[in-house]
């Protein structure tokens, strides 16, 4: 048995730098950006019409609106909607916590169905099973640029009369049978944070088809203006209003980005191939299956761990590969270490601005809610398991994919090895598993 780094042994990655992450920034990005400086415009002008343009020709839809995050892009959509106090927002709870909290700045409340656990994607027998007379709104998360099972999700839709906002922020280019995502509900939208597939630093945009919502986002996403009357026209629709809004500095970098977003998926996807070519046959570890629904992107590269032939939970196995050099433990504390979001303190213990339980026991609402374990038991269980092992960043080369698999090949052997010889894991420290498990105290109170 080879010696894990963690017992001793030589590290599988030592004395490289870290594995890249990194805005892909090419001269046309720079040229772009100097040329809105030069033209002192530093605010939305022309470029962000010609980004949004751009945006709305690739997703083959009729609008698109380019906003100042993905979480202001959910809030525009939700706002536009009619969602307000007494509403309930059916949510995923394996997502980040933006795909849930947008419904608490409606003032309405996010019920969470439970996931498929083979895509991680909303299960849409659940979603039937959520939904109440309430119910105005379903969010289904296209996560890590799995499409989501769309077909069910819009027949409910239509028969309880709900509106569908997807959340396509770690899926730009994901289609569903042939679709695009983000062009199947009413509104898509997208972040294009550094690190997502396109990226402007901060920033995010919505698709959509339809006139009406289209007016009623631009509205929102600035000082609820009416967009024929123009960018300095004050409130005309006396409605609650905010500023969203992106600058042309962070859309001509954008457009720059739509322009290679074909081949920065196609690179994505080719890195995502190796991985798993490699990986495949590793024991105590399974590659994600892919939808036969649609095509998948590829946002981050999970992988599902099986603690039972492992001998090992989730976290001794971060541990080990971190030895290795090839996975960062800062990673533990992050939205990369994923937990069900109806277990986060901010559900379980109902926390509203000022110190209110608002809007959860809100007077305006008739229902009640409770957040907590059990509620959500394949989510849960997906945390457990599926370990966001790396990026796919275009930058990444053939060797530093060489490392990660060599890496998870390794270690994964000798804990199946340890197993068989009867040998107890123990490398996290309890300062490392306080990172994980505060979710669990906090229910604990
Ligand atoms: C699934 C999902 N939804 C929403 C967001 C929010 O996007 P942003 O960070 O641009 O606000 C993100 C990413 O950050 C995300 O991954």
């Amino acid at each position: 048995m080879e010696r894990l780094a963690i017992d001793g042994g030589a590290a599988v990655r030592s004395n490289k730098p870290r594995m890249l992450e990194n805005d892909i920034f090419e001269q046309e990005e720079l040229d772009a950006l100097m040329e809105v400086a030069r033209q002192k415009k530093l605010r939305r002008a022309e470029v962000t019409l010609e980004y949004e343009k751009a945006i709305a020709d690739y997703f083959g839809v009729k609008h698109a609106i380019a906003v100042s995050s993905g979480t202001t892009a959910l809030h525009i959509a939700l706002a536009a909607f009619g969602i307000g106090p007494g509403d309930e927002v059916i949510v995923s709870p394996y997502t980040f916590v933006a795909s849930d909290t947008c419904v608490l700045e409606q003032n309405a409340i996010p019920i969470f169905a439970d996931v498929d656990p083979r895509y991680l994607t909303l299960d849409p027998a659940d979603v039937e099973r959520k939904i109440t007379k309430r119910t105005k709104a379903i969010i289904p998360v296209h996560i890590l640029g799995t499409p989501v099972d769309m077909d069910p999700l819009m027949e409910l839709a239509r028969k309880h009369n709900l509106w569908v906002l997807e959340d396509c922020a770690q899926a730009p280019g994901a289609t569903y049978h042939g679709k695009r995502v983000g062009t199947i509900g009413h509104v898509g939208t997208f972040s294009t944070i550094s690190g997502k597939i396109t990226s402007t630093g901060e920033g995010g945009f919505v698709t959509t088809n339809d006139d009406d919502l289209f007016e009623k986002m631009w509205g929102y996403q600035d000082f609820a203006r009416k967009r024929s009357l123009g960018m300095a026209s004050k409130f005309h629709w006396g409605l609650p209003c905010t500023n969203y809004r992106i600058t042309n500095l962070q859309a001509a970098i954008g457009l720059q980005q739509m322009r290679r977003i074909d081949a920065l998926l196609a690179k994505r996807d080719a890195n995502a191939r190796y991985l798993t070519n490699r990986l495949q046959n590793v024991p105590g570890i399974q590659v994600l299956p892919k939808p036969a629904w649609g095509e998948r992107v590829y946002y981050y590269y999970a992988i599902r761990i099986q603690p039972e032939m492992l001998g090992s939970d989730m976290l001794n196995f971060a541990v080990a590969l971190a030895a290795e050099g090839i996975y960062d433990l800062s990673y533990l504390g992050t939205s990369r270490w994923i937990i069900p979001q109806h277990m986060q303190p901010l559900f379980v213990n109902k926390t509203g601005y000022g110190g209110t339980k608002c809007p959860f026991e809100c007077p305006w609402y008739d229902g009640h809610v409770e957040y907590g374990p059990g509620l959500c038991p394949e989510a849960e269980r997906a945390c457990e398991q599926v370990f966001w092992l790396s990026s796919v960043n275009p930058l990444l080369q053939v060797q530093d994919l060489d490392d990660i698999a060599t890496a998870v090949e390794k270690v994964a052997n000798a804990f199946v090895d340890k197993k068989r010889a009867g040998i107890p894991i123990h490398y996290a420290t309890n300062d490392q598993r306080d990172k994980i498990e505060f979710m669990e105290r906090v229910y604990q109170k």
